[in-house]
């Protein structure tokens, strides 16, 4: 009997041995031959100012530059659930970065996850969004990148554990999760959609942090854009699942990524205002080409919520702060907040957001709101921080006082807790 199992088990290794053989043949690469870098006039100046929107539109520098490092001298490390993967240094240099690189080289890692050498990169760089990437954008990138700075700086050593640090194991998860190409147009959808979409799934990897994920790190497709937890910062779902009073509409979604604020949503906070930092570039039409293939996630046309009805309540709403029974985040929220955030004229406005309206108010995680009351906006001069004037407790109870009054959802759980998290990530 047990002679006949372990029979059995051998067979089965065996099978699973040859299976991996298979993969990892099937997805193995040669290297492709090193060049001496192209001197920099072998580029267009228009090719290379293409490089730069696309390469903001891509947010390369949001991984690839670390804080206070050199420009795209790589050095961030990505925290993933298996261990810290860092971003390489893309410039020109012929030592540590990108200089030995062909175009085909480039267009090979961008399209199919695999380094010079041959061997696979791991999905923290999101290949597989830049897969969908065509030619003509793959080609400014590439000019762009060899005409910058070449910087010596050695790539950081990744800190994953064994098997994960054998890169020849990505091929099982190619398998299973890769789908190399470029997207086929849907015929059914208009050209700003389609180009939308090709931005969206493509280079502007919006997915990569919207979608949630599963144990192996893929995006989850049957739950595209429904919202996920990242670190210190919860990405909302872009779906009609988004938990915001009002709907984000076309016109909304326009105003939220030109300008990083509208009056009826709130602003751009954390990793997302890096998102629209990087789309200044774009020409409006890409922008506006975002906002209907997002306004169609989103399920905006079919939206019956009345805006002016809701605008109008939650304004009156909020203005009913009630001090009874000594209720410490009310009084919190007078002392600390009410004077930049009272629509006592009824009409919201995008440098006073309203927060009854406001998304992280509404959010199933807490993170993005403490991190706003903890370290203030982004944009100086605009909200401060009241890490040092409230205590974890202080803050807890303001946060859950905003969710009672301004929004329908319920209680957060161990709020004190996620504010001694939230400080702690700065
Ligand atoms: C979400 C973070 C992230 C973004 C955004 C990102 N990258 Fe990366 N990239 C990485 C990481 C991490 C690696 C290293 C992966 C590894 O070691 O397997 C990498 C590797 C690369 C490589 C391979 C380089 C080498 O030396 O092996 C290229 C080329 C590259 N990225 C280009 C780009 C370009 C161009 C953009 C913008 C269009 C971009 N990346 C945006 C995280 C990112
Ligand atoms: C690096 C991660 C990341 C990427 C990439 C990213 N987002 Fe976000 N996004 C976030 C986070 C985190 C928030 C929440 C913080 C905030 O409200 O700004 C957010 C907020 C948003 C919101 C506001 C939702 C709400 O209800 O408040 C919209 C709309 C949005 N993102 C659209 C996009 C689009 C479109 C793209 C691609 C062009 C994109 N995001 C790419 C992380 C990301
Ligand atoms: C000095 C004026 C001022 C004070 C005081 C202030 N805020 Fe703000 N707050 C702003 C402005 C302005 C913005 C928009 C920031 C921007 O555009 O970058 C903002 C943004 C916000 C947002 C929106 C973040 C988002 O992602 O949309 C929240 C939530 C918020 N404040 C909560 C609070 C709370 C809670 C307090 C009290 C502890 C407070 N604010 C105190 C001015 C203020």
């Amino acid at each position: 009997m047990i002679k006949k199992i372990v029979a059995g088990l051998s067979i089965l290794l065996a099978l699973l041995l040859a299976l991996a053989g298979v993969v990892a043949a099937y997805y193995w690469r040669p290297a492709i031959a090193p060049i001496n870098p192209p001197p920099a006039e072998t580029f267009s100046r228009q090719l290379v100012e293409q490089g730069r929107v696309l390469a903001g539109i891509g947010n390369c520098a949001a991984c690839h530059t670390a804080k206070d490092g050199a420009d795209y001298a790589g050095g961030r490390g990505l925290a993933t659930a298996f261990g810290t993967i860092y971003a390489t240094n893309l410039t020109p240099d012929t030592q540590t970065g990108i200089g030995r690189w062909s175009l085909a080289a480039f267009q090979r890692a961008m399209r199919e996850g695999v380094r010079r050498d041959g061997d696979h990169l791991y999905p923290a760089f999101p290949y597989t969004h830049f897969t969908h990437v065509n030619d003509a954008d793959l080609t400014a990138l590439y000019a762009y990148f060899m005409t910058r700075p070449p910087v010596y700086a050695a790539p950081r050593a990744n800190t994953l554990p064994f098997p994960l640090n054998l890169r020849a194991l990505q091929a099982g998860w190619k398998l299973l999760y890769f789908k190399p190409g470029a997207l086929a147009p849907d015929a059914a959808h208009g050209q700003d959609w389609n180009r939308g979409r090709y931005l969206a799934e493509g280079l502007a990897h919006c997915a990569a942090c919207h979608t949630p994920r599963n144990a192996l790190g893929a995006e989850i497709a049957s739950s595209a854009y429904l919202g996920r937890p990242m670190a210190h910062w919860y990405a909302p779902a872009l779906t009609s699942a988004n938990t915001a009073p009002l709907p984000w509409t076309k016109d909304e979604l326009t105003a939220f990524l030109r300008t990083g604020a509208t009056a009826l949503h709130g602003v751009a906070a954390g990793p997302m205002s890096t998102v629209v930092q990087g789309l200044k570039g774009a020409p409006d039409s890409d922008v506006r080409a975002l906002a209907i293939y997002f306004a169609d996630v989103a399920d905006a046309e079919h939206s019956k919520t009345d805006v002016d009805a809701v605008v109008k309540a939650a304004i009156a709403h909020s203005q009913k702060v009630s001090l009874v029974d000594n209720d410490r985040g009310a009084s919190l929220y007078v002392a600390a907040c009410a004077a930049c955030h009272s629509n006592s004229d009824g009409r919201p406005v995008a440098v006073r957001p309203e927060l009854s309206l406001n998304s992280a108010v509404s959010l199933p995680d807490p993170a993005n709101l403490l991190q706003v009351i903890l370290h203030g906006s982004n944009n100086p001069g605009l909200m401060p921080g009241f890490a040092q004037a409230l205590s974890d407790a202080d803050i807890a109870q303001l946060a859950a006082y905003l969710r009672r009054s301004r929004s329908s959802q319920p209680a957060w759980p161990e709020l004190e807790a996620a504010v001694v998290r939230a400080r702690a990530a700065q």
